[in-house]
């Protein structure tokens, strides 16, 4: 009998800190009008300088294990996508299983930057629905406050901070329906934070650097193209579409592929006015709202897909 890993329960966190567009105004020369007719931001949350990307994971993955009703000790399987580890190594997703007090599952971070969660999500579905695992948690935690040059405004009214989670577990029921990830590393400077360590020093930029038209042009490409994978992985029409939740980088790249595609806003779940581009947890932390809010019911079906540096893209469709 064919078997589905299903999402049973989903978390979020967001650091109490929230920067508004006009606090931005004091640091940089931009402003609200700018910020918000360009990206449609208006605030984002910002991490304490004491909390990590582990931090917030562990707020998100609390929320999502709770809703799931397991104990974090019936999880086995952990995966963290992001992009601001909390170090080197060991891994985030090592670091968040300690905090979480699990022993021995395997835990392993996915690094493919704002298609982290697909991507984590992707693999955890194959642990899941093969039998290798029973209870997966996969998380998209980013603190990219710390990786923003505060004095260019081409980028840092762009980024926010926050997690957000998820618990699949094994099921008759669908579930995941189809997972399809796309990556394209002739894009790798367009969009990068290009520095390196050599004994013990930074070489390079570690800030955020991009090329925003680049970046805009293939998201809102490779966004109608995911979706349109998926729908016709599973003989779908973009009118069986209950909900899309693309990626949250400018709510003009959400909006122009939601057109393309013919789906009406009213179907579309956009955070990034509050959160602004939060990168791997951008994904989980709208599909949280869109669920803790009653939106997605029982047998949607709902498009989960995402865009990122790399190039990386991807979709999920999961019936839910
Ligand atoms: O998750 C993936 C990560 N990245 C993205 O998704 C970003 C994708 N790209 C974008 O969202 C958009 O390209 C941006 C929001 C980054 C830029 O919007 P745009 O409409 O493509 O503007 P632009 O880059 O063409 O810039 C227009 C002008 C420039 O001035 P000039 O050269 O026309 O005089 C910029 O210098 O806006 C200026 N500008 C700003 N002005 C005020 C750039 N940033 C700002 C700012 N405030 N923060």
């Amino acid at each position: 009998m064919a078997m589905y890993s299903r999402i049973i329960g989903t978390g979020s966190y967001l650091p109490e800190k929230i920067l508004t567009n006009l606090d931005l105004e004091s640091m940089v020369d931009t402003s609200d009008e700018w910020i918000q007719t360009r990206t449609g931001i208006k605030q984002r949350h910002i991490a304490a300088p004491d909390q990590m990307a582990s931090d917030l994971a562990l707020a998100a993955s609390r929320n999502a294990i709770q809703a799931a009703g397991i104990q974090a000790s019936d999880i086995d399987l952990v995966i963290v996508a992001t992009t601001t580890p909390d170090m080197i190594f060991p891994s985030t997703a090592c670091i968040l299983q300690n905090k979480l007090g699990i022993v021995s599952s395997p835990a392993f971070d996915v690094q493919a930057v704002c298609s982290g969660f697909i991507y984590a999500l992707a693999t955890a579905d194959m642990f899941v629905s093969t039998g290798k695992s029973r209870n997966a948690l996969v998380v998209g935690s980013e603190v990219y406050s710390r990786i923003m040059d505060w004095n260019d405004r081409s980028t840092c009214v762009l980024f926010g901070d926050g997690a957000g989670a998820v618990v699949l577990t094994r099921d008759q029921k669908p579930g995941i329906l189809s997972s399809h990830l796309h990556a394209d590393g002739s894009y790798s400077q367009v969009l990068s934070a290009p520095a390196s360590i050599h004994s013990g020093k930074i070489q390079g930029t570690p800030f955020i650097t991009m090329e925003g038209g680049t970046v805009f042009k293939f998201a809102v490409k490779v966004l109608e193209e995911a979706a349109l994978e998926a729908l016709q992985a599973n003989d779908l029409q973009p009118s069986d579409i209950d909900w899309l939740i693309p990626h949250q980088a400018n709510i003009r790249i959400i909006t122009s592929t939601a057109k393309k595609l013919g789906i009406p806003e009213e179907k579309v779940v956009a955070t990034v006015a509050q959160h602004g581009n939060t990168s791997a947890a951008s994904v989980p932390l709208a599909l949280d709202q869109a669920v803790r809010d009653g939106r997605i019911q029982p047998d949607q079906n709902v498009v989960l897909e995402g865009v990122g540096g790399g190039f990386t893209w991807g979709s999920v469709l999961v019936r839910w």
